[in-house]
């Protein structure tokens, strides 16, 4: 009986644990490959690399629909061999963990083919994981019938020290959270996914009503992404503004949480997080100010990659749950998509999300 004693399960678990995995990564665009060859990213901040790295992963096989990407990848993983199609890079391999990494609009189809062709444990797939909300249902009912895990990579999830915006939040250190002032760009399904499950994830709260304002241009507009600044409420009654701006004029992504007692930045694009209390005006006689009294920096030097196919193997054997789950996933393309409704109507638009 292998589960019976305490004992048992502990050589069950060893023995798990001097598995090697081995992988597979569907598409070797930027996330999937190439930001490895950038040099001013933190390292590993692809799969390909993050897999090559992590000693109990093989990266057996990986594919791009570009038969260029085969030079790249043998620069990166000379052992992996390389594929123009899902079928021969998956059929016979034995593969445990599936990466997806192609954009957005093929991910619900790759999902299918991946578990066409092969059996993986888990699929490790790029946000946003699908791009609607009725490719939610689909992918519902088609994983419902399967045992296979799919975790989404909503990459600030992994990032312990951004989580700690959380235990401030709940545990009331600035008091009362009362509005939220934002500036991002790139869109709202491709920053709107880690902007919406921030919040949510510091806040433990919903968006419940939006009113987009302005439509703002963005170079991810041919891929099918918009960009809107918009007016938005949580079920609290907490509310916030987001200015849309072009990314390229330049890359921004700012949190400012205003609370009865403080404020809570988040800076360089999530590389800092600045935290204020509030007492005496440094300037003005009789008027309240800001100190600062925390500053957390270098949080992404810290490779969120790293963290996930860490979190991937902990989950494969049995030492943790995914840190980031289906349904953290699905609630971004739910507001995303409220947004483009009120863009149509020009109205303010409920968020029709359910837990
Ligand atoms: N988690 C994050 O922080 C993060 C960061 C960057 C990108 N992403 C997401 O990753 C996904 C990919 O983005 P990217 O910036 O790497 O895109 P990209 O365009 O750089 O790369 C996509 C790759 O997929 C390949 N491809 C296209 N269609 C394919 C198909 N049907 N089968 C196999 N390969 C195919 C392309 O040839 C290309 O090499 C997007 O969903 C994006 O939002 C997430």
């Amino acid at each position: 009986m292998r589960y019976k004693t305490g004992y048992s399960c502990k050589l069950e678990y060893d023995n798990v644990k001097n598995k090697i995995w081995n992988a597979a990564v569907i598409g070797l665009g930027k996330i999937g490959m190439t930001y490895d060859f950038d040099i001013k990213r933190t390292h590993p901040s692809s799969h390909v690399l993050a897999y090559n790295d992590n000693e109990n992963v093989n990266l057996v096989t990986a594919m791009d629909v570009e038969n260029g990407k085969k030079e790249m990848l043998k620069k990166l993983s000379p052992t992996t061999s390389f594929y123009t199609s899902i079928e021969n890079a998956l059929k016979n391999k034995n593969i445990d963990i599936v990466s997806i990494c192609t954009p957005q609009q093929y991910h619900l189809k790759n999902i299918i083919e991946v578990l066409e062709y092969s059996n993986p444990k888990i699929i490790f797939c790029e946000k946003p994981l699908v791009k609607n909300t009725n490719e939610i249902s689909l992918l519902k009912n088609i994983v419902d019938n399967k045992k296979c895990i799919i975790i989404p990579n909503i990459s600030r999830r992994w990032l312990a020290e951004l989580q700690k915006v959380t235990q401030y939040i709940a545990q009331g250190e600035y008091g009362s959270l009362e509005k939220i002032s934002i500036r991002y760009t790139r869109g709202i399904f491709n920053t709107g996914t880690h902007l919406f499950d921030l919040l949510k994830m510091w806040t433990g709260n919903n968006i419940e009503k939006v009113r987009v304002l302005k439509k703002v241009s963005t170079s991810s507009e041919d891929e099918g992404e918009q960009s809107f600044s918009f007016f938005f409420e949580q079920k609290n009654g907490v509310y916030g503004y987001a200015e849309a701006i072009d990314d390229r004029e330049y890359y921004l992504f700012d949190i400012d949480l205003f609370f009865s007692q403080g404020k809570i930045e988040m800076r360089n694009s999530g590389n800092d997080i600045y935290c204020y209390s509030v007492g005496k005006h440094s300037l003005f006689s009789g008027y309240r100010g800001f100190k600062r009294d925390k500053h957390i920096s270098g949080i992404l030097s810290d490779s969120s990659m790293k963290k996930a196919v860490d979190n991937i193997i902990d989950v494969l054997e049995k030492r943790a749950f995914p840190v980031c789950t289906m349904r953290d996933a699905f609630y971004p393309i739910y507001v995303a998509e409220t947004l483009l409704k009120s863009y149509k109507t020009g109205k303010e638009e409920r968020v029709d999300y359910y837990e």
